[in-house]
């Protein structure tokens, strides 16, 4: 059984985040691996309460500082409880954000320091780091567009535009800085176009490691 790489797929609103998770998922499996899908803020039951208060309870009163240690709090659990479990019997884990997000969000969007994150990051993970991040990439304007739906929006979802440019500005600067690890897709284009950009990352990436 091949397995035990740890994927996460990032990007902002509207990018195409779910569709492009099912094609990894089956692409995956495809070529023999046990995948593990999950995601964050979430995949553990006290994770999945946590991203209740922190993307649904609008009347809760939430400091930047708790929403970082919250996010941190959520991933503690599922690295012990899902990620590390999973990826020690051989599996493969895809998630769907992982802390990219958080430099993204709380750091570039909210202003939290580089390196309060870093801390934590180190803290909670230890050295474990995805294998291979998938950022798709999509305009602020084109992306909210896109996801503009009937449902009321998230605490996140309702932030200005601003906000946004701030983290997608962040994730590509992340991206320039570490282009082995996170790897960019241009999500503006047609869903084909991007399912085959996926596909021969996956190629790349996934058959150089064996
Ligand atoms: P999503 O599942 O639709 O992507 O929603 C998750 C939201 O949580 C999204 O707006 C990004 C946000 N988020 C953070 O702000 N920090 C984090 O560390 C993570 C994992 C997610």
């Amino acid at each position: 059984m091949r397995g035990r790489l740890f994927i996460t797929l990032e990007g902002g609103e509207g990018a195409g985040k779910t569709t492009s998770l099912g094609l990894v998922r089956e692409w995956l499996q495809q070529v023999g691996h046990e995948v593990v899908v999950t995601r964050e803020p979430g995949g553990t039951e006290l994770g999945e309460r946590i991203r209740e208060l922190l993307l649904h309870r609008q009347e809760l009163a939430i400091s930047t500082e708790t929403e970082v240690l919250l996010m941190f709090a959520a991933r503690a659990e599922h690295l012990a409880r899902v990620i590390q479990p999973a990826l020690a019997a051989g599996k493969t884990v895809l998630c769907d954000r992982f802390t990219d997000a958080t430099y993204a969000y709380q750091g570039g969007g909210r202003g939290v320091s580089e390196a309060r994150i870093a801390a934590l990051e180190s803290w909670v993970q230890g050295d474990l780091r995805p294998d291979l991040t998938l950022l798709l990439d999509v305009p602020v304007d084109l992306g909210r567009e896109r996801a503009a739906s009937a449902r009321a929006p998230d605490r996140f979802e309702r932030e200005p535009d601003r906000f946004f440019e701030r983290v997608r500005a962040t994730y590509l600067a992340r991206a320039a800085r570490e282009p082995g690890r996170i790897r960019v897709i241009d999500a503006g284009r047609k869903p084909e176009e991007v399912a085959r950009a996926i596909a021969a990352i996956l190629h790349e990436v996934v058959h150089a490691a064996g």
